[in-house]
């Protein structure tokens, strides 16, 4: 997969966080306040799990999961596909494996450094962000909520779709992904030391969004308007 190679300065908030704790929300509402262009990690890693699934190949075949990382083209990003739980059980199974986050992070390290559409920053979410992808930023998040409330959130999503699921599946998915995300050996969710935690379970998007920008502010990150 390829992005533009002109490495630009610009200004990086990263955010992390386990499934539903309100990382996208938080990172869409953050992007267009700044005029920031967004990238979701997860999308890489989905897209490659969901690649592998429709090959009706196995998520943790090595080989083929690096292969078709390093033939991931953008347009993949796009499949609606990409947004089941299926994919993303997929997701997290090839995110443990080195060499494919060796060759996401390529991507992920050129869009950082050179955002389409010349934006003047960027909003990063995922799970290595803050600790792997970009280090060096002052800008950085970690937004958490408790399982229960994490399981409730995507029962409503799941719902708003038209797809009536059973809890206790959704909370045995939510919580067998967390523990590979956290317990794998390679770049696991981990809180960087200097970011800013945020616990959503009893947060509005409106408050979690207030929270973040006087951080992002007191870490010297200057409103829009008053940005060259
Ligand atoms: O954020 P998400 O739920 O779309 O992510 C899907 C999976 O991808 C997640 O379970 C772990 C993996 N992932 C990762 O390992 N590192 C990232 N930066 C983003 C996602």
């Amino acid at each position: 997969m390829t992005a533009s190679t002109t490495a630009t300065p610009c200004t990086v908030i990263t955010i992390d966080g386990p499934a539903a704790a309100g990382k996208g929300t938080l990172a869409r509402r953050l992007a267009e306040h700044y005029g920031f262009a967004y990238l979701d990690t997860g999308l890489l890693y989905r897209a490659v799990g969901r690649r592998l699934l429709d090959r009706g190949g196995d998520p943790c075949d090595v080989a083929a999961a690096v292969e078709v990382a390093s033939s991931l083209r953008p347009e993949a990003l796009e499949d609606p596909t990409l947004r089941s739980d299926e994919t993303a059980s997929a997701a997290s199974q090839v995110a443990v494996i080195p060499d494919v986050r060796q060759t996401l992070l390529q991507f992920q390290k050129r869009f950082a450094a050179s955002p389409p559409g010349g934006a003047p920053g960027v909003v990063i979410d995922g799970r290595d962000i803050g600790t792997v992808v970009c280090p060096h930023t002052p800008y950085k998040l970690f937004v958490m909520a408790s399982l229960e409330e994490r399981v409730e959130r995507r029962l409503k999503e799941l719902r708003e779709q038209g797809i009536e699921s059973i809890h206790g599946r959704v909370l045995q998915e939510m919580k067998d992904r967390d523990a590979r995300d956290s317990q794998r050996d390679v770049a696991p969710l981990v809180k960087s030391e200097d970011a800013l935690l945020i616990d959503t379970t009893e947060m509005a998007p409106e408050m979690v969004f207030s929270v973040a920008l006087d951080h992002l502010s007191a870490q010297g990150l200057a409103p829009p308007e008053l940005r060259s």
